[in-house]
């Protein structure tokens, strides 16, 4: 089987992160996001993925080689000239996808869930049609594209209207499709948009399908989101029992929900959870509280810092009795210094703040 994955976009919702590694790179639960995806889609038998980018392309193909021994699969870069938005890059990668009558998947890179690829190809080819596309319900739909159902027909798709100003639905694509190579037939090789062009020219043909999605989603391009998504993300694996998660027996873990990696250290009289990912060489000093926050590899929180709702990127420092919340994001190489508190601060790289952060703002 084949699939596309488009990493394109400059990722600036998640700045300052985005400025040191592009979005698909940045670890979610202390693996680069595209990692997950590409797991899954090797776990259903996928073969050949293609990555459409447009954004620093060389940082991509450096970081992805190796997955491709690794997850047995054959991962090609199509690389755009200019950003040809989420269809061009399709078309511009007709070749692979095109090369055989068999569905594709097209997935978005910056969407966490249980991907429910087995079960979606079933579906797929049970309606015979086009294309089907993974629908999940939010409370916020104004911000993704919006799908409403024929009144006589369980799944065939009557309207897609990508974000709507005014309440149609609340049933969002999910950002997860398989797709017929007839539908490249539908697409020019210039920028266009999948869900303003393609989806609604299927729709009106009547050949797009919704499948609904069990379990959690979230859309994690943004600093707000990434956090919510990390704390479903834990919650599903302790349903799961998984092994990545630190037990609950430990001493320092509250709450539960806390994934550390091993070579991370943590001081005496912490108190970490619910919520919590600590990457590779973390460095936690005596009496420091974390508690729904991302601690990006090689970062250092030192004594009794309290650290909430907060990512914290890689290499980048906390002070002592420093206090960080309400969605502060540091960037790369960041120094908080001691005492300091930080309110909704997203720090851009290199920085060093001395002076408290008591309302949200970018620093630069
Ligand atoms: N190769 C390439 N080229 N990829 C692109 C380009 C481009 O020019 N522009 C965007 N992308 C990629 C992004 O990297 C992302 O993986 C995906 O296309 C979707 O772009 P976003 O910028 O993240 O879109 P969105 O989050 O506002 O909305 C999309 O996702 C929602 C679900 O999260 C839409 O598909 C909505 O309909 C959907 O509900
Ligand atoms: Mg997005």
């Amino acid at each position: 089987m084949k699939a596309l994955i488009l990493v394109g976009g400059f990722g600036t919702r998640l700045r300052p992160l985005t400025l040191t590694l592009p979005k698909p790179l940045v670890e979610f639960g202390n693996r680069p996001m595209i990692l997950h995806q590409i797991e899954a889609l090797a776990a259903v038998g996928v073969k050949d993925i293609v990555l459409a980018v447009n954004y620093r392309p060389e940082i991509m193909t450096a970081a992805l080689q190796k997955y491709e021994e690794e997850y047995g699969v054959n991962i090609t870069f199509s690389v755009e000239t200019e950003p040809l938005g989420t269809a061009g890059p399709l078309k511009l990668a007709e070749k692979i996808l095109g090369k055989d009558d068999s569905p594709f998947f097209v997935l978005n890179s910056d969407v966490i869930c249980d991907y429910p690829f087995n079960q979606l190809v079933e579906f797929h080819n049970s309606h015979g049609n086009e294309g089907t596309i993974v629908v999940t319900k939010v409370e916020e739909p104004s911000k993704y594209g919006v799908i409403v159902h024929k009144p006589d027909h369980p799944s065939r798709i009557d309207r897609f209207v990508e974000k709507p100003v005014e309440f149609v639905g609340n049933r969002i694509n999910a950002g997860l499709y398989i797709l017929n190579p007839s539908i490249l037939k539908r697409i020019e090789l210039r920028p266009t948009s999948i869900e303003q062009e393609t989806f609604p020219a299927m729709v009106k043909d009547g050949q797009l399908h919704s499948f609904d999605l069990e379990g959690f989603w979230m859309d994690v391009g943004q600093p707000k989101d990434f956090l919510s998504g990390t704390c479903l993300y834990l919650t599903s694996l302790t349903k799961k029992n998984s092994k990545l998660l630190t037990p609950a027996s430990e001493s320092f873990v509250n709450g539960g929900n806390v994934m550390i990696d091993p070579s991370a250290t943590i001081g005496k009289n912490c108190k970490i959870g619910p919520n919590v990912v600590i990457g590779p060489n973390v460095q936690i000093g005596d009496g420091v509280r974390l508690q729904r926050c991302v601690l990006l590899q090689g970062c250092k929180v030192k004594e009794h810092a309290w650290v909430k709702s907060t990512i914290v990127g890689w290499n980048s420092t906390v002070g002592r009795w420093a206090r960080l919340e309400n969605v502060s994001v540091l960037g790369d190489d960041v120094t908080i210094g001691d005492e300091v508190y930080c309110n909704g601060a997203s720090v851009l790289p290199h920085k060093s703040i001395k002076a408290n952060v008591d309302s949200p703002s970018i620093i630069m």
